[in-house]
């Protein structure tokens, strides 16, 4: 299995810099990208060639180290925390170094240095937590990518099928391609594919159908941010799957380290959801696919209400809806 690394701190707080893999290249080229300074850095989360919560929340706690050494102080962290607005890990991320270090840089190294083996563990334990829901031969669904490519370790919806993988059991993916920035045709498919799963992409539009087929018995998900409820943002077109499960008896479960769960937000409706550039849905790359000009709707994530997952698979093992609130206050 060949795991990618999304992202490495190389060098001292002075003048290290954040090595990533650009992922608005991939799988047609990999490209790794060094940032230095915070616009860079901000650029990059902004233009998702660092992408997924976890992996934005460790890139933000390493930014930290870039705009204080920069000498912006709280202004810098602010930006980095406001880069994207929706995975509440970004912001957490920011917030605990913040904390841990007041504003020097060493010691934001040290504290982003935590966060990153913390979420590469957290990741192997949603993993060895989830495995066992992935059995021999099964179907399993996800949308977007919540690999490796999206956090520091092996991802949280895959880390379960690659630890299952490990303990030698076969099964096929299907992953939902992911419109409008393809995810899951670019992302999930490619690491997938590197690590020998078995691994069909759909376009989004397919998932009922091949729910209706009865090829897929289990779908799991990342998650941008959740709330105390249950309800659980994550890229768009995840709620549209959510009801297709639900109409045909598949579980679909959210897989989201802690820092994924906001005790801030009480329901859905307390989310801040982004929403992108109207050009990602007139074009195709540089293909134009729709009328220039024409109004577009393009939100980058949805809410889906807790009563549609049949569980949320963390480092501390598989949460019910009803348990979140208690697991958060540490009871
Ligand atoms: O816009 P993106 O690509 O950052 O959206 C990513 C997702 O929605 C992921 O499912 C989520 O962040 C979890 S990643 C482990």
């Amino acid at each position: 299995m060949a795991i990618p690394k999304t992202l490495q701190w190389r060098g001292d707080a002075a003048s290290g810099a954040l090595h990533i893999i650009d992922q608005t290249l991939l799988p047609a080229r990999r490209v790794e990208l060094a940032l230095a300074d915070t616009d860079a850095l901000v650029d990059a989360i902004a233009r998702l060639a660092v992408r997924g919560a976890p992996a934005i929340g460790v890139a933000g706690a390493y930014g930290c180290v870039i705009a204080l050494r920069q000498g912006l102080g709280e202004a810098g962290l602010e930006r980095v925390a406001n880069a994207r607005p929706t995975a509440v890990n970004l912001r957490w991320a920011v917030t605990r170094v913040r904390h841990a270090a007041g504003l020097d840089p060493q010691r934001a190294l040290a504290e982003a240095t935590r966060i990153h083996a913390e979420d590469e563990a957290s990741c192997a334990a949603i993993g060895a937590h989830g495995a066992p829901l992935v059995r021999q031969g099964m179907g399993v669904i996800t949308h977007c990518n919540a690999g490796a490519l999206a956090t520091a370790g092996m991802g949280t919806a895959l880390a379960p099928l690659y630890v299952a993988q490990q303990q030698g059991r076969s099964f096929r993916v299907f992953a939902d391609e992911t419109r409008p920035l393809l995810q899951g045709a670019r992302l999930t498919a490619f690491e997938l594919r590197e690590a020998g799963i078995d691994v069909t992409v759909i376009a989004d539009n397919m998932a009922p159908t091949v729910l209706r087929n009865g090829w897929v018995q289990l779908a799991v998900v990342g998650a941008d941010r959740i709330a105390l409820n249950g309800d659980t943002a994550n890229k768009i077109g995840t709620f549209g799957l959510a009801l297709a499960c639900r109409a045909h008896n598949v579980p679909l479960y959210v897989a989201a380290p802690r820092s994924t769960f906001d005790a801030g937000c009480a329901g859905g409706a307390d989310i801040p959801i982004e929403q992108r550039n109207a050009d990602e849905l007139r074009r195709i790359g540089p293909v134009q696919t729709a009328p220039e000009g024409v109004a577009v709707f393009n939100p980058a994530f949805d809410v889906t209400p807790a009563e549609l997952i049949a569980g949320y698979i963390t480092e501390d093992g598989i949460k019910q809806a009803a348990q979140i609130a208690p697991w958060l206050r540490g009871q």
